[in-house]
């Protein structure tokens, strides 16, 4: 049995593998492959790409998917370790994990983080959820990454810009009205370091990635070739940027957010910025997006936007990565 819920669990030579075979299937298309297989979706928050795509990968290629949302239509579940479960949680996972385990031959988990990033990235709601697992757990993003968002944002840009080793792509911050979680970001720098990019991370002073996050992505580069750079000026980290990936996320909770978002508002991402410098920059962002906020109405709507085909390709990866579980990781 093998979880992929962190692209550790794929490494260098998995994130091409299921790069390589997703990029294969958007030609030929690999028929009733999931034939007979049911996964079963579990959302402990909300989603409109990942639940879409995950059910379109599954249906089109002749599976079926059991889609739960806990806390609506299922029982809420308690996932407290020793917790006194005299609240309104009625199940704890301990119980209902393993159940749904016998009745589906897979299990897809979201479940955000928490807000502190310096808990989020040790990911213990879903290292208890592979732990009572009897079957493979699949991540629909988790408190610490959402690994199909990163392999659905390589693909994109092996699709649109080529090769993926020493492509010069920028992950900035972007300003938000609330701190976000880190998963998406560190999804994209892990997953571009194991991809062999040239990677520069621009966020204003205090919004840090975490350090297990920035070792991890250093391993992974040390074997695919990557190179990782970090600045504080977004102007500087976008210049040479073949790709800027837009993303806002949070910091320490001790950091006054809603006034450091303020004092870097000029971080919004705009068409201006996308054709400073000396390359016009491809611009993605994971969705959804607060228009006017985190990207400019004149970025977003530019032909230098790839967001539709960046959420396209989630379908693509799921279908690579579901054939990946389903066949113990091959
Ligand atoms: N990007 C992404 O995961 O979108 P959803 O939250 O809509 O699934």
């Amino acid at each position: 049995m093998r979880h992929i819920t962190h692209i550790r669990d794929l490494g260098v030579d998995g994130v091409s593998r299921v790069l390589d075979r997703a990029l294969g299937w958007k030609t030929t298309a690999p028929g009733a492959i999931f034939s007979g297989r049911i996964l079963g979706m579990l959302f402990f928050n909300p989603s409109l790409r990942t639940r879409a795509s995950f059910e379109a990968a599954m249906l089109r290629q002749g599976g079926h998917a059991i889609v739960i949302d806990v806390n609506s239509g299922s029982w809420k579940l308690e996932t407290a370790d020793g917790a006194v479960m005299d609240g309104d949680r009625p199940e704890h996972i301990r119980e209902a994990i393993p159940v749904l385990g016998g009745y589906v031959d897979a299990l897809a988990v979201r479940c955000f983080a928490d807000g502190n990033p310096a808990v989020d990235v040790q990911d213990q709601l879903m290292h208890s959820i592979r732990a009572h697992s009897l079957v493979p757990v699949v991540s629909m993003e988790s408190a610490r990454e959402h690994p199909c968002q990163g392999l659905a944002d390589m693909l994109t840009i092996r699709e649109h810009c080529g090769e993926l080793a020493g492509r010069k792509v920028t992950l900035s911050w972007a300003p938000h009205i609330k701190p976000l979680p880190q998963a998406v970001p560190n999804s994209f720098l892990l997953s571009a370091a194991a991809a062999g990019c040239e990677i520069t991370v621009a966020h204003p002073p205090g919004l840090e990635l975490q350090d297990e996050v920035l070792s991890e992505a250093q391993q992974l580069a040390q074997e695919s070739g990557a190179r990782i750079s970090f600045r504080n000026d977004q102007q500087a980290a976008c210049a040479d940027a073949e790709v800027l990936y837009a993303k806002s996320w949070g910091g320490a909770t001790d950091l006054d957010f809603a006034e450091l978002a303020r004092q870097h508002s000029g971080w919004q991402v705009t068409r201006s910025l996308l054709e400073a410098g000396n390359v016009r920059s491809k611009l993605m962002h994971c969705l959804p997006v607060r228009r006017n906020v985190v990207l400019s109405d004149d970025a977003l709507d530019s032909e230098l936007s790839l967001v539709a085909p960046q959420a396209h390709n989630r379908l693509h990866v799921q279908r690579s990565l579901l054939h990946e579980v389903f066949n113990g990781g091959n």
